[in-house]
């Protein structure tokens, strides 16, 4: 599927991209989904959210209903927000504290560990007949990371740290780096959802490569002048691009509000880098906050990004704190971004990129992504 395009030639030094029907078709799509999306490791949450025994959170992934909850013994479980009786959603409330999971339809009443504990029972109906292992709550893959709450649907997920820890290794060359911004001990300070009519892949594709920099991030760029060149921080490996000489922080005003953060070296204080962590999760490491996109791809040519912006809570806690200087920033990459990405989703159907377009060389570290997906979904060298 990605080889033959009659733009490709050596003297050019290019590399195929992939071909435009993988942006729109929805068989291909579907495969994604069932390959990717149903097997690896999915970014859904904070484990913040969920620290205390009792406290839940709900949510939507993949078009089910999840229920995330802490255990009496501090073991934190998922389950389908699906009650075994006859299917109402359990926990109707997007996060609370319970001591036990009751319907509202009927009151059946589960433990925190999924087991159903007691059936109302009436005139005609025998409680202690119930098999009630039988009809204890379905549950789901999960495991935290760095602070971070992942599902797996898959029946049989691989180690939650060969599909992290691997790209953490890919991306610095050691895990230190990446620890010593202590992700777990962070909390998220301010959200956005932006709805992107584009595939998941080119907004992928679009956050690893910096080509595009000096064409639309008029504010990125005068931050980081060597983004201008072209080359991002995701071209080599452990490299993080230096913030320009008169500014102090990654902010719109570039003035310094907050302390770095607990644990970085003084070599750090002046660098951002940037990582994706496949399938659907970019981390942006600045010196005095973290950034965490995720994607949850809608369909073939929709999708939706998360943006999160977390900061040390004790600096949350100040009465002065601010965080829109440095808000301000991403979010004017991310319109940009995003606004790029459609421009490319309206042609991925036209006749001129049936084949598919190219890279150039300072994007071709992007090709990773593509063998990556084309190996999940069964078409690689195809
Ligand atoms: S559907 Fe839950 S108790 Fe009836
Ligand atoms: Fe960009």
């Amino acid at each position: 599927m990605v080889l033959e395009n009659s733009a490709v030639n050596e003297l050019s030094n290019m590399k195929p991209t992939l071909k435009g029907p993988l942006y729109t078709s929805s068989e291909i799509f579907a495969l994604e989904k069932e390959h990717i999306y149903s097997k690896e490791w999915i970014f859904v949450g904070y484990e913040c959210d969920v620290a205390e025994a009792g406290q839940y959170i709900t949510l939507n992934v993949e078009g089910e209903n999840i229920v995330i909850v802490r255990g009496k013994d501090y073991v934190l479980r998922a389950f389908l927000n699906v009650c075994r009786h006859r299917g109402a959603k359990l926990c109707t409330d997007p996060c609370g504290k319970r001591a036990v999971l009751q319907c509202p339809y009927h009151s059946w009443s589960y433990g925190l560990d999924g087991n159903l504990l007691s059936v109302p029972n009436t005139t005609e109906f025998k409680e202690e007949l119930v098999n009630k292992p039988a009809y204890a709550l379905e549950s789901i893959h999960v495991r935290t990371w760095h602070g971070l709450i992942w599902l797996s649907f898959s029946e049989n997920p691989r180690p939650i740290e060969q599909q992290l820890d691997t790209q953490i290794l890919l991306r610095f060359g050691e895990l230190d780096t990446f620890a010593r911004y202590n992700l777990a001990s962070l909390k998220v300070a301010h959200s956005k959802e932006y709805e992107v009519k584009a595939n998941w892949k080119l907004i992928v594709e679009n956050f690893q490569e910096c080509y595009h920099c000096s064409a639309i991030h008029p504010e990125l760029t005068a931050a980081f002048p060597s983004f201008k060149s072209g080359v991002g921080t995701q071209n080599g490996i452990g490299t993080g691009a230096e913030l320009r000489d008169d500014l102090h922080s990654f902010s719109i005003s570039g003035k310094k509000e907050r302390p770095k953060l607990k644990g970085l070296l003084p070599e750090d204080d002046r660098l951002y880098f940037g990582m994706t962590i496949l399938p659907h999760v970019f981390i942006n490491l600045t010196p005095d906050h973290i950034i965490i996109h995720r994607i949850i791809p809608i369909s073939a040519d929709h999708s939706k990004v998360i943006c999160d912006w977390l900061f040390d809570p004790d600096e949350i806690a100040k009465p002065d704190f601010d965080p829109s200087d440095a808000v301000e920033l991403f979010h004017r990459t991310n319109e940009q971004d995003f606004v790029a990405c459609e421009w490319c989703q309206e042609n991925m159907g036209s006749k001129a990129y049936k084949n598919g377009g190219v890279l150039v060389p300072v994007e071709q570290h992007v090709s990773v992504f593509y063998n990556y997906v084309l190996e999940a979904i069964g078409l690689a060298g195809k």
